[in-house]
C-alpha cells in the first residue's frame, strides 16, 4: 500500500476525534463517536501493520491530532504496544494531549510503552481567554505538568498568543507561569484566522503584523534570558530538548504519515492523505500526490531550513542541488544582508530575527 524506503526514519500517525470542535481549529480533526473510532483504529493498525510487516524501525515516532489522548485506556495499549514494534531502542516517541483528557492511568500506559516526550495544548492560563477559546478552564495546570512529569521528562506546552482581547501584559504573564512549570520546551503560536472556522464567521480578526511582532519579540528576549534556545519560528527548548522529530521537517528530511489528512514525504514524493473518514473506514487509501523535481525539492529545501535559527549550510546545499548558492543569490543575499534580515557566517545562512519574522518576503524574493 506505501512505497517502501527504508532510509525513512519518521513516522506520522494522526488520531483526529476530538471531545469539541475549538472555535479556531483548522486541522483535520472528528467529534468523538465510539463507533467511528472502533473502525478507525481497527484500519490505523492495518496501516501499522504495513511497518512491522517489512520490519521498519523508526528513530521518531508523532502520534498528534485532533486529540491522541482522547483515545480509551485500551484503544491505547493496543497502538502504543503495535507502534513499540516498530520504534529504535532510543526513539524520541511523542504523543500530543489535550488538558482534560490526559491523567495518570494514561501517564502509566505511556511510560509502559517508553512514550518519552507529551506536547500539551495549554493556549493560555488566563481563564477567561480560555472561555474565549472554548476550553476547558477547571484544569489546574500547575498539577497536571507536575503528575507528568511524574512519568514523563520531555515536555512540551503549546501557547497561542495574539488571541482577541489578548494584552501584552497576559501574554507576560502566561511566560511568567510557564516558568514555573519548570519543563524544557515550549511553542508559541500566533493565533491565525483560517477559512471554515468559528472564528473567521464570527469575523475576529488575527492581530496587526506590528502588535504581532511586539509579543513575539518579547517572548523571544523572555525565553532566552530564562536559558531556552529558539530553535524554529515558534519553537523554544533548553539544549537536549529540541523535538528530533519536527526537526524532520524542518530539516526537510523524509517521513511517513498514516491516518486522515496526513502528510507525509517519502522518495520524492509529498502526499497528503484524504481527510475523508468514511472513505478510510471503508479501507480506501486516496491520497494526493506531489512528485517532486530536483528543483521543488531546492524550494522545499530553502522554505524549511530556513525557518530554522541555525539555518543551512552553504556546502550541503551546493551539493545537493548541484547549484553556487552565493553566486545563484548575489543580489538577493546583498539586499538581505544590507536590511539585516539574513546572516552569513562561516558557510551558514541564517534567518536573522527579523529575517525570521519576515520570513514570507525573504522566501518570495529567493523562490
Ligand atoms: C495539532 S494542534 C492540536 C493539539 C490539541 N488537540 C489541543 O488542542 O491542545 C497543536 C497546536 O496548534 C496550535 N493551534 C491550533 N489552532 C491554531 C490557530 N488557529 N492558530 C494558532 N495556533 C493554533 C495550538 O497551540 C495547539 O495546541
Ligand atoms: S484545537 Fe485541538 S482539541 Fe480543539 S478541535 Fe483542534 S485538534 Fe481538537
Amino acid at each position: 500500500m506505501e512505497l517502501i524506503d527504508f532510509s525513512v526514519k519518521s513516522l506520522y500517525v494522526h488520531i483526529p476525534f476530538c471531545k469539541k470542535i475549538c472555535p479556531y481549529c483548522d486541522f483535520i480533526k472528528v467529534l468523538e463517536n465510539p463507533k467511528f473510532i472502533e473502525s478507525y483504529m481497527k484500519e490505523l493498525l492495518k496501516d501499522i501493520s504495513f511497518f512491522i510487516n517489512n520490519d521498519f524501525k523508526f528513530n521518531t515516532i508523532y502520534i498528534g491530532g485532533g486529540t491522541p489522548s482522547i483515545l480509551s485506556d485500551g484503544y491505547l495499549e493496543i497502538l502504543l504496544s503495535n507502534l513499540s514494534k516498530i520504534k529504535d531502542n532510543n526513539a524520541e516517541f511523542t504523543i500530543e494531549c489535550n488538558p482534560e483528557s490526559l491523567n495518570e492511568n494514561k501517564l502509566k500506559i505511556f511510560k509502559k510503552y517508553k512514550v518519552n516526550r507529551i506536547s500539551i495544548g495549554l493556549q493560555t492560563f488566563k481563564k477567561s481567554l480560555l472561555k474565549t477559546l472554548d476550553r476547558d478552564y477547571s484544569i489546574d495546570y500547575f498539577e497536571l505538568i507536575n503528575l507528568a512529569k511524574k512519568y514523563i521528562k520531555n515536555i512540551n506546552v503549546d501557547f497561542i498568543y495574539g488571541l482577541p482581547k489578548q494584552t501584552i501584559e497576559d501574554v507576560k504573564e502566561d511566560l511568567n507561569k510557564f516558568i514555573n512549570l519548570d519543563i524544557n520546551h515550549v511553542s508559541l503560536y500566533s493565533l491565525q484566522v483560517e477559512k471554515n472556522t468559528e472564528f473567521y464567521n464570527k469575523g475576529i480578526k488575527e492581530i496587526s503584523s506590528d502588535k504581532s511582532a511586539k509579543m513575539y519579540n518579547y517572548i523571544l528576549k523572555f525565553l532566552e534570558e530564562h536559558g531556552f534556545k529558539r530553535y524554529e519560528v515558534s519553537n523554544f527548548a533548553k539544549p537536549g530538548y529540541e523535538s528530533r522529530h519536527n526537526l524532520t521537517y524542518w530539516k526537510n528530511e523524509k517521513y511517513y504519515a498514516i491516518g486522515i489528512g496526513a502528510s507525509g514525504y517519502v522518495s520524492n514524493i509529498r502526499y497528503k492523505n484524504s481527510g475523508n473518514l468514511s472513505k478510510y473506514i471503508k479501507g480506501l487509501r486516496e491520497k494526493e500526490e506531489e512528485i517532486l523535481t530536483l528543483e521543488d525539492e531546492r524550494k522545499y529545501y530553502l522554505i524549511c531550513n530556513l525557518r530554522l535559527a541555525d539555518g543551512f549550510n552553504i556546502n550541503e546545499y551546493n551539493a545537493k542541488f548541484n547549484k553556487n548558492f552565493l553566486k545563484d543569490y548575489k543580489d538577493e543575499i546583498n539586499f538581505f544582508s544590507s536590511v539585516e534580515a539574513i546572516n552569513i557566517e562561516n558557510n551558514i545562512v541564517k534567518c536573522t530575527n527579523y529575517g525570521l519574522l519576515t520570513l514570507n518576503l525573504v522566501l518570495e524574493k529567493l523562490l
